[in-house]
């Protein structure tokens, strides 16, 4: 088709023309750059219908639930593959070969390993510091190790920072949760699986063997996967930004983390099952949906609703049989799952909710899984930022390798007052 073109008619101007540009699936997008030479900028706060940048690596159609990473959709790499695999197909573009995967593998588990400093600079916690902030402050520390040796404009130096990252997070992450019990900190073992090896430093202790159960491995893996990574979402838009000035990955990472800590965001899992173990038992779920449907309530039901997403979150429906298959394989009756199932149901046919088109989101069910294998609520955000870290750095690097990138930098529609004097204090 010809090039498509949108015309713009601002009162009392010239009527003029910016280009559209068609992606490979999705919405087209107006081209606004030249917007600001016509003395008018875009106002779009929240971004509802702002495209920030181009990118490659994941789709999301929120109409009809579909979630692709490099094209793929949520629910085959669910049923298919594994983290790791997906983390090579996130940051690399492509699925592995056999012998590509064993080198990844391999590499990120010869990188699991952290300085020996950092297990000191836990200790500058207070015992009940939240595992987010820890995990906040010791990631961005990670620049003082590393700051000079990184290239950012170099291909080979981004992989290794990103390699790096996706090794180290677990094993930060196990070293929060222990600090915060007041355990020793158990070192990476090599010859354990990805998932494996988190559960393993996160629960085991040195009086006693620890064999890591095969079904828990299973569905931390499963996590892992449905959270690596979701388009242009608040964090990873943090991330963009925070690296559009040329920031240390490190502390990009970071302030994707502290982003990603929100209870509008990923924090929301820590929320879901705080609200379901408040409403404690089904007949109490119509005082909470209440609730949530009274605009002079801030209440909201957590784990519902999606900026994008006006259907099912495609990985609501595959947490939501996870979550069945632990409870199961553990013989766990959670009672907390019985209130989720009900109030999902109650929401699915509630006026409301329909006509908000409000369902499930990624969080809903995570927090059931995790609480079921023994994973305290604190720690629920923490695994998902350790999950979404392969997605912030894959956005992180397909941004710094493109022609032309440009420092964000975002205008604003000025309300404030108009230029005055200044009024010596005898005046005023
Ligand atoms: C994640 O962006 C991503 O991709 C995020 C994520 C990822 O993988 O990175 O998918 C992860 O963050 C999932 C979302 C987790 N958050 C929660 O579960 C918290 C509860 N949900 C909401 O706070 C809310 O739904 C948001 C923040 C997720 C989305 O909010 P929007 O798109 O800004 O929508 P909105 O707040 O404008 O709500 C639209 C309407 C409002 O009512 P009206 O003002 O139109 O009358 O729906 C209502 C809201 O009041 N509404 C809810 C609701 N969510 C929206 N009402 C009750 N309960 C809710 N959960």
């Amino acid at each position: 088709m010809a090039d498509k073109k949108a015309t713009v008619q601002v009162t009392g101007q010239e009527a003029f023309e910016l280009p559209i540009m068609s992606g490979t699936a999705g919405n087209d997008v107006i081209d606004v750059r030249t917007l600001g030479s016509k003395g008018v900028f875009t106002y779009d706060p929240g971004f509802l219908a702002t495209a920030s940048c181009q990118s490659k690596i994941t789709f999301i159609d929120g109409g009809k639930g579909i979630l692709l990473h490099r094209g793929y959709p949520i629910e085959q790499l669910a049923e298919n593959s594994n983290y790791l695999e997906l983390c090579f197909l996130l940051l690399h573009g492509e699925l592995p070969s056999a012998e590509e995967l064993a080198v990844f593998e391999n590499t990120i588990t010869n990188h699991t390993l952290v300085h020996e400093k950092i297990a000191t600079f836990f200790q500058g916690f207070v015992i009940e510091a939240h595992p987010m902030a820890m995990l906040c402050g010791v990631v961005g520390a990670m620049s003082s190790f590393y700051h000079d040796d990184l290239d950012i404009t170099d291909p080979e130096q981004r992989k290794r920072s990103a390699y790096r990252l996706v090794a180290k997070l677990p094993t930060i992450a196990a070293m929060a949760y222990k600090y915060s019990i007041g355990q020793p900190f158990v070192y990476p073992r090599n010859d354990l699986s990805y998932s494996e090896n988190f559960l393993n430093m996160m629960f085991s202790v040195p009086a006693e063997d620890y064999v890591v159960n095969p079904v828990l491995a299973d569905a931390m893996d499963k996590i892992f996967m449905l959270h690596a990574d979701h388009e242009q979402n608040a964090s990873t838009s943090t991330v963009r930004l925070a690296g559009s000035s040329g920031a240390n990955p490190y502390a990009c990472i970071a302030a994707g983390i502290a982003s990603l800590w929100g209870p509008a965001h990923g924090g929301a899992n820590e929320a879901c099952l705080t609200m379901l173990e408040k409403i404690g038992s089904v007949d109490r779920i119509p005082e909470f949906v209440a609730k949530a449907k009274d605009k002079a309530d801030p209440f909201r039901l957590m784990g519902f609703g999606h900026r994008v997403y006006k259907n099912f979150d495609p990985r609501a429906k595959v947490m939501r049989q996870t979550c069945h298959d632990v409870l199961k394989a553990l013989h766990i009756e959670d009672p907390l799952l019985d209130v989720a199932m009900e109030l999902e149901r109650i929401a699915l046919e509630d006026p409301y909710f329909v006509e908000k088109k409000l369902y499930p989101n990624v969080d809903f069910y995570s927090g059931i899984i995790l609480k079921a294998m023994g994973i305290p609520t604190s720690m629920f955000t923490v695994i998902f930022a350790m999950s979404r870290t392969i997605g912030w750095i894959s956005h992180w690097d397909e941004m710094l390798g493109e022609e032309g990138q440009k420092i964000g930098r975002p205008r604003q529609l000025y309300t404030g007052a108009p230029q005055r004097d200044y009024v010596t204090a005898d005046k005023r």
